[in-house]
């Protein structure tokens, strides 16, 4: 009885996913967490090696689950992306835009072309993206679009400037397709991570005493894990966020509240 009930609010069985950036870190954990769920699952990056790898695992674990190497820094590489991914399963139920690019210098120093990669992978992706799959899901009456932003969509951090903008202009992207499609069963949301361990902020963890400071800068006292991320992801796939579009649900420990 509880597997059932569970299972008629958060199993994605049926649902076919396309995780960008599902090749590492966040996006490979939440990319696992749709495909335990039910979904089958295409993961989205450029590098082969690491797509392999992800594919592997899930497979060896019973999920299905397949990739697509594809780089999403130019418009027409996202377009060509979008359509060899829709080709492996058929169009996705859920899109979780995970790849991001953090390039650091900060504002003072920020030159065209890094204003104009940031932009490209962590905001005109995921527009392009709904683009191009929310109209579908629209008229198949369920879809699930679900952004990964940043602490720094809210407050400026260690100096990385253009990439803070970008996040918050992804959480109003949210917004804006929220406001486009809910009305026919497509949500957007947006998960907001403090800091977490992964190989994106692989400098920032190489001084322990900056690593220790950021956790107990959180309420739980750690930071975050890739690992962190599966609950929430599988709930705003599933049936059950019907009602929830539009947010930005931090999970962060407290991060941004302390
Ligand atoms: N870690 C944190 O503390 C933290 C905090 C706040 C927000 N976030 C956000 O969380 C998301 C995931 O970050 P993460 O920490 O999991 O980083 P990560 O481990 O570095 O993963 C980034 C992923 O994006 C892919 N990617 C990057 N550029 C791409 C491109 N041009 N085309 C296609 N794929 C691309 C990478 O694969 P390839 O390199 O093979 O393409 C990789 O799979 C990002 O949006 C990040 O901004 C992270």
């Amino acid at each position: 009885m509880t597997d059932a009930y569970l299972s008629s609010l958060f199993s994605l069985d049926g649902r076919v996913a396309l995780v960008t950036g599902g090749s590492s870190g966040i996006g490979r954990a939440i990319a696992g967490a749709l495909a335990h769920a039910g979904a089958r699952v295409v993961v989205l990056a450029r590098r082969e090696a690491e797509l392999d790898d992800t594919v592997a695992e899930l497979r060896a674990d019973g999920c299905t689950a397949d990739r697509v190497s594809a780089d999403l820094g130019t418009r027409d590489g996202v377009r060509a992306a979008a359509d060899a991914a829709a080709a492996v399963f058929g169009e996705p139920d859920v899109v979780v835009s995970s790849a991001g690019i953090n390039l650091r210098p900060p504002l003072g120093e920020t030159d065209d072309a890094t204003w104009d990669a940031t932009m490209a992978v962590n905001l005109e992706a995921p527009y392009l993206l709904g683009q191009r799959f929310g109209p579908g899901m629209a008229e198949r009456g369920f879809g699930r679009l679900i952004h990964v932003s940043s602490q720094q969509a809210h407050r400026a951090f260690v100096q990385s400037g253009v990439y803070g903008v970008s996040k918050g202009g992804l959480e109003s992207l949210a917004r804006s397709q929220a406001e486009a499609w809910s009305g026919r069963g497509v949500t957007a949301n947006t998960l907001v991570p403090g800091f977490v361990l992964t190989p994106l902020n692989a400098r920032l963890q190489s001084d322990p005493a900056r690593v220790e400071a950021l956790a107990a800068r959180t309420m739980v006292g750690r930071n975050g894990l890739a690992e962190d991320f599966t609950g929430a992801a599988v709930f705003l796939a599933s049936s059950a966020s019907a009602y929830v579009t539009g947010q930005a649900l931090h999970v962060d420990g407290g991060f941004s509240v302390h």
